[in-house]
């Protein structure tokens, strides 16, 4: 299988679905989400958080960059690149120690940081609809293989 496709009818629907990917994610992980701006990506990081027991706020990271987010041992880092001019800001912010073994890594806009970050494990694909979003997940290591198997049962 190459891929999994699905239709999400609201803000609702894309936390459920974004909490089905975290309990099938394991770190060290890499999840590229690329869209259109307001597609649903911090939406999807949103669902993806609280799926694993984060409790507080999940804004955009469109000004910072990166927002680490701590619980118990596991780290999960939320970027957003949209407004990165350069990779090297990454290396700036410290980026490259946050890709840690124990870390689950999203990432908004990931074309922004292209070539300089680590091969990723799954690409979210999220479309406009008229109403909803289509998403399309596709996977390019034996982990994202796996995560995709799963996502078909
Ligand atoms: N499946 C969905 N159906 C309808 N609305 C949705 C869906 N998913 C998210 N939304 C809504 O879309 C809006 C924008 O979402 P969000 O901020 O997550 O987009 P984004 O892709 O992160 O945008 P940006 O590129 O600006 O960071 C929000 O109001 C959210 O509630
Ligand atoms: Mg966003």
């Amino acid at each position: 299988m190459t891929r999994y496709e699905t239709i999400l009818k609201s803000f609702e629907e894309m936390e459920v679905f974004a909490a089905t990917i975290a309990q099938l994610v394991t770190a060290p992980c890499y999840i590229a989400l690329q869209g259109d701006l307001g597609a649903g990506k911090t939406t999807f990081a949103r669902g993806f958080l609280q799926a694993l027991g984060y409790k507080g706020n999940v804004k955009s990271p469109t000004y910072t960059i990166l927002e680490p987010y701590q619980i118990d041992s596991l780290t999960v880092n939320h970027f957003d690149l949209y407004r990165m001019s350069d990779p090297d800001e990454l290396e700036l912010i410290g980026a490259h120690e946050m890709f840690s073994e124990n870390c689950i890594n999203l990432i908004e806009w990931p074309e922004q940081g292209e070539g300089w970050l680590p091969t990723m494990d799954l690409w979210i694909e999220i479309t406009h609809l008229k109403q909803g979003r289509h998403v399309c997940v596709k996977a390019s290591s034996v982990k994202g293989e796996k995560i995709l198997q799963s996502l078909q049962k």
